[in-house]
């Protein structure tokens, strides 16, 4: 079973930001954690991160007929970037929101998902450990 997981903007400095919110690791030590989960579980994962909306929609229009399950943390986006809806919308496979922090305990702005209607599961405020349960899930549900 393939798996995609996207990361989106700003989670290349993880390890910087407030360790209260979104832990110590940086991007590369979570991704080995996912990969390391992976493994554990028989899933071919990739996971990728970039800064650039316009590639973060590439990178969900390549993944058209390719993957059998999605992660998806769009981070800031989630709040606003319909474009990341729309581009996702097209996929009939399992897609699994994920978020370090517990966005629904913060501030208003970021109690709203755009991905709401689109995905299957959601596990938000886990940590790193919220990337092992979405796997977990697609595991389970995917494929
Ligand atoms: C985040 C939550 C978002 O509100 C925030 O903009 C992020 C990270 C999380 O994983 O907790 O950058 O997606």
């Amino acid at each position: 079973m393939r798996v995609l997981v996207l990361n989106g903007v700003n989670l290349n400095v993880l390890g910087r930001r407030d360790p209260k919110l979104y832990g110590g690791l940086s991007i590369a030590e979570l991704e080995s954690r996912i990969y390391g989960w992976a493994r554990e579980l028989q899933l071919t994962v990739q996971c990728r991160q970039t800064n650039d909306e316009g590639e973060f929609i590439k990178w969900c229009h390549d993944s058209y007929d390719v993957v059998d399950g999605m992660v998806v943390n769009p981070a800031a986006w989630t709040h606003y970037a319909w474009s990341i809806h729309d581009a996702l919308e097209p996929l009939t496979i399992p897609i699994v929101e994920v978020h370090l922090s517990n966005i629904d305990e913060r501030e208003e702005w970021r109690r709203t998902s755009v991905l709401s209607d689109l995905v299957a599961a959601r596990f938000i405020g886990h940590g790193p450990d919220g990337y092992k349960l979405a796997l977990d899930y697609l595991k389970e549900n995917a494929g």
